[in-house]
């Protein structure tokens, strides 16, 4: 039985101060939920994770990026041992916002994926189209060149541990979501492709988000789908009454 998971991706926001008051919050309101149907992940910037994960108990905890190489003359990179060392249980890799301002490739993001999961951390990866790629209709070929290039090389042992978010690009702090319907094709799509790379059992087994302008009022909606197997999210992970209204949309 796969897992669902509600995750947040704070970005580039808060003080070290503001995210550990936002981390205890989420904490707290989690501890204090009875018969959660999901498990909580904050995603918070390299800065934060070492003062985040001493107040966390009931959450875990990712980082936002790693680096593509292990240790050296990297100035101002951060390694994926470095970030298990702070005790972070997860690194979101190859979020839309790498691949376009910070040029991230699938090649580049395949080697990040293999670092994460030596240094034992396990990989939320990000994967959806533009607006242009929607509307010319080769969204389904870019999403599996996203998933062939960085992540079918890795053994089924290893795919164990990957979590999927598709994020539609267009849909990403838009205020515009994708329909539970248009997302249910994608992560339906997402999971035939696992399926037929791994077989039935580990796509069965593989948690699949969705990332784009989710909130508490679109979340029941689309984690009622057979398909999405939770969120991941941006705005709306930055209150935590708002993420806790997703956190418990199942
Ligand atoms: P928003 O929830 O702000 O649209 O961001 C989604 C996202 O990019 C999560 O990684």
């Amino acid at each position: 039985m796969r897992k669902n998971i509600v995750a947040g991706n704070w970005k580039m926001n808060t003080t070290v101060a503001e995210g550990v008051e936002l981390a205890h919050q989420v904490n707290a309101a989690v501890e204090a939920a009875t018969d959660l149907k999901c498990e909580v992940i904050v995603g918070v910037p390299f800065t934060h994770l070492t003062a985040v994960k001493q107040v966390l108990t009931a959450v875990n905890l990712a980082a936002e990026n790693c680096a593509d190489h292990v240790s050296g003359a990297y100035t101002g990179e951060v390694s994926a041992p470095m970030v298990a060392s702070t005790g972070a249980q997860y690194v979101i890799l190859g979020h839309s916002e790498r691949r376009e301002y910070y040029n991230e490739t699938n090649a580049m993001l395949k080697t990040k994926v293999d670092l994460a999961l030596e240094a034992g951390l396990k990989v939320i990866f990000c994967c959806g189209e533009s607006l242009a790629q929607r509307k010319d209709g080769s969204y389904f070929d870019v999403i599996k060149s996203e998933l062939t290039e960085s992540l079918f090389h890795l053994t089924a042992e290893q795919m164990a541990n990957i979590v999927i978010a598709y994020e539609p690009i267009w849909a990403i702090g838009t205020g515009e979501t994708a329909t539970s319907d248009q997302a249910e094709e994608i992560h339906a799509f997402i999971r035939g492709l696992i399926a037929e790379q791994y077989g039935a059992q580990i796509a069965e087994d593989t948690t699949i988000l969705y990332g784009g302008s989710c909130k508490p009022s679109n979340a029941p909606e689309l984690f009622a789908k057979p398909d999405i197997d939770g969120g991941l999210i941006g705005g709306a992970s930055l209150k935590a009454d708002s993420f806790m209204g997703i956190v418990t949309a199942f």
